[in-house]
C-alpha cells in the first residue's frame, strides 16, 4: 500500500513539474490536490441519470460521483428548473465533475456503447442480475432512473445488463441517491482491488485543459460574482 502511494505521489510530482510555467490562480497545495484528484479520476466510469427530478437527490448523485472518482455525469431532465442541484448539498462537488444535459437518452447511450462502454441499468425487475455480478472495472455507464417511474423501457432496451440491489425489507426500492451510492461504491471496490486509482486515465493534455478551467477560468468567474 505504501509503495503504491509512493509511486502515485511520484506521478503527482511529475505532473506538477510538467505544469510549471502555466498560469493558475490557486495556491501550490490546492494545485497538488487538484492534480491528485485528476490522476485518480475514472474517465471510463460514467453515471447516467434518467430524469431524476428532485434537486436533493440529484445533488447527492453528484457528490457521490465525485467521491468515487467519476468525471462525467450525463443526464436527462424533464422538469422546469434551470438548475437541478443545490450547492449546499453538493458541498462544491458540482465543480469537480462534468455535467452533460442530453435530450435523447437512447442516442447518447448508443454512442457511449459504440465507444466501448458497457451499459448497466439499475432496475427493479425480476430478471435483473444481482448488482455485484457485474464487472465494473470495464468501461461502464451506470444508469439510474426517475424517482417514480424508474429507468424507462426504451433506455433499459439499450442496456447490456439490468441490475438490482436486493431488498429484504418492506420497502420496494431505495432512494435513487442511495442506490447510486451502493452501485458506484461496488465499482470503486472492484477498481481499487485492481489498482485502477493508481493508474491515471487522463492524459497530460486533458489534465491541462481541465486545470485551465478549474484553476483559472472558474476562479475568474467566481471573483466576478463577488
Ligand atoms: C425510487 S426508485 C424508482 C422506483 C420505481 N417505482 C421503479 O420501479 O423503478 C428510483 C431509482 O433508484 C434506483 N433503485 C432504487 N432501488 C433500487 C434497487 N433495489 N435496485 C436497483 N436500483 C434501485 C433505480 O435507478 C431506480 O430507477
Amino acid at each position: 500500500m505504501e509503495l503504491k502511494e509512493a509511486k502515485f505521489q511520484q506521478k503527482v510530482e511529475e505532473v506538477l513539474k510538467a505544469l510549471e510555467g502555466e498560469n493558475y490562480l490557486v495556491e501550490p497545495q490546492r494545485l497538488k490536490k487538484l492534480v491528485e484528484i485528476l490522476l485518480r479520476r475514472q474517465k471510463d466510469l460514467v453515471l447516467f441519470s434518467e430524469n431524476v427530478k428532485n434537486e436533493h437527490n440529484f445533488s447527492a448523485l453528484i457528490r457521490t460521483a465525485d467521491a468515487v472518482g467519476v468525471l462525467n455525469i450525463y443526464y436527462t431532465y424533464e422538469g422546469n428548473k434551470t438548475k437541478i442541484y443545490n450547492e449546499h448539498i453538493t458541498m462544491g462537488s458540482h465543480k469537480w465533475v462534468f455535467l452533460h444535459k442530453v435530450n435523447n437518452a437512447v442516442e447518447t447511450l448508443k454512442k457511449l456503447k459504440e465507444k466501448g462502454f458497457q451499459i448497466v441499468a439499475t432496475r427493479l425487475a425480476e430478471n435483473s442480475l444481482h448488482f455485484r455480478e457485474v464487472d465494473y472495472t470495464k468501461p461502464t455507464v451506470v444508469i439510474v432512473g426517475n424517482e417514480l417511474d424508474g429507468v424507462s423501457e426504451e433506455v433499459a432496451q439499450v442496456a447490456d445488463f439490468n441490475v438490482v440491489i436486493p431488498m429484504y425489507g418492506m420497502a420496494q426500492s431505495l432512494n435513487v441517491s442511495v442506490a447510486t451510492a451502493v452501485i458506484l461504491y461496488e465499482a470503486q471496490r472492484q477498481r481499487e482491488a485492481k489498482g485502477m486509482y493508481e493508474k491515471p486515465q487522463l492524459t497530460l493534455e486533458e489534465i491541462k485543459n481541465i486545470l485551465r478551467k478549474w484553476a483559472y477560468k472558474d476562479i475568474i468567474e467566481d471573483r466576478k460574482r463577488v
